[in-house]
């Protein structure tokens, strides 16, 4: 070896050990793959089918592009037969959707993909653009259904409630009571009317988990200050006990502000439903989990959320020279 490839290899390793070092920059690579078996309805309809959950890219500046190259990676190995992405794909911009395309397209199996507050904050529209650019079917208050090795399964996406653009009503018109059913959104506690219009699991994200989980610390900042019930992982039912049905909320790939992630239910995640397969059939990473106290945002809560959409479009607008005020029903 020559002495200057010595030195470069001492350089990054330096780098390498800085970094592991320093959890308020977290640009590892570590991701968790988790496991679990779909509910026991599925039992009748479904044999063998496997379906990866990933959320929250953030695809942008603060995650580097080989931890969404990772995610991809992962995701492929797996070998699924459908993948689902419950939102949040950019973080504050439009300027990285040819990155955000690139990544979607090196997906090796269909993608199913509902809308989260950051792609609302960022514009909609072209990020829905990116997503079918990059092969994604973008589930905006409604359902379709993929046929996998002559199973029928129905794909119902709801588009951001936290930004007040979910339409339960609009996303479950035509859904077949027959046929099985798994939902998508971008905010957990959507599942909660979703499991009694008979949607028995639901995917989600929003939280990134907390991305600090020592000392219950998420349990504070997601649960009590932001009144979330469901955190990170599974809760609900997968039996036919009630509730009826389960919802899991992952810990996503990135991050929008900062990437800092301690502990080890705040890593960065891909997980694998086996939907077909009893529930205990094999070892899972835990069992359903006791929902959140929780807190219903007010009426002056949803309002301020919606405008902060209006006022970003509008900043948008003005930078982009048009004045005029966003349609936000495009
Ligand atoms: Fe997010």
């Amino acid at each position: 070896m020559s002495g200057s490839a010595t030195i470069e290899g001492l350089r990054k390793f330096r780098k390498k050990l800085l970094r592991e070092r320093d959890p308020w920059h977290d640009t590892s690579r570590r991701f968790r793959i988790r496991r679990f078996a779909g509910p026991e309805c599925f039992l009748d309809h479904l044999e063998g089918v496997r379906v990866a959950h990933l959320t929250d890219l953030h695809v942008g500046r603060v995650t580097p592009m080989e931890v969404q190259y990772d995610a991809v990676s992962m995701t492929n190995a797996g070998k699924p037969d459908l993948v689902v992405i419950s939102g949040d794909f950019v973080c504050h911009s439009q300027v990285y959707l040819d990155d955000l395309t690139d990544v979607i397209s090196k997906i090796d199996a269909p993608v199913f993909a509902v809308l989260g507050n950051h792609d609302h904050w960022a514009g909609a529209e072209p990020v829905r653009k990116a997503l079918r650019r990059g092969g994604a079917e973008v589930l905006d208050n409604s359902h379709t259904t993929i046929t996998i090795r002559n199973q029928p399964l129905q794909v119902l996406g709801l588009d951001d409630a936290y930004t007040g653009h979910a339409d339960h009503r609009h996303a479950l018109k035509g859904l077949r009571s027959d046929l099985p059913v798994i939902g998508l959104s971008h905010i957990a506690e959507e599942a909660d009317a979703l499991w009694e219009e008979g949607v028995p699991l639901v995917f989600s994200g929003h939280t990134h988990a907390g991305q600090v989980t020592v000392a219950r610390l998420h349990e504070l900042s997601v649960g009590r200050l932001a009144g979330h019930k469901y955190i990170h992982g599974l809760y609900g039912s997968r039996g036919a006990e009630d509730p009826k049905g389960a919802v899991y909320v992952g810990a996503g790939v990135g991050a929008a502000i900062v990437s800092l992630r301690v502990g080890e239910r705040a890593k960065r995640e891909v997980a694998f439903f086996e939907l077909g397969t009893q529930p205990g059939a094999f070892d899972e990473h835990h069992q359903e989990q006791e929902a959140h106290p929780g807190r219903v945002p007010s009426t002056k809560t949803k309002e301020r959320r919606a405008e902060a959409v209006r006022r970003k479009h509008e900043r948008r607008e003005r930078r982009n020279g048009n004045g005029k005020r966003p349609d936000l029903n495009h």
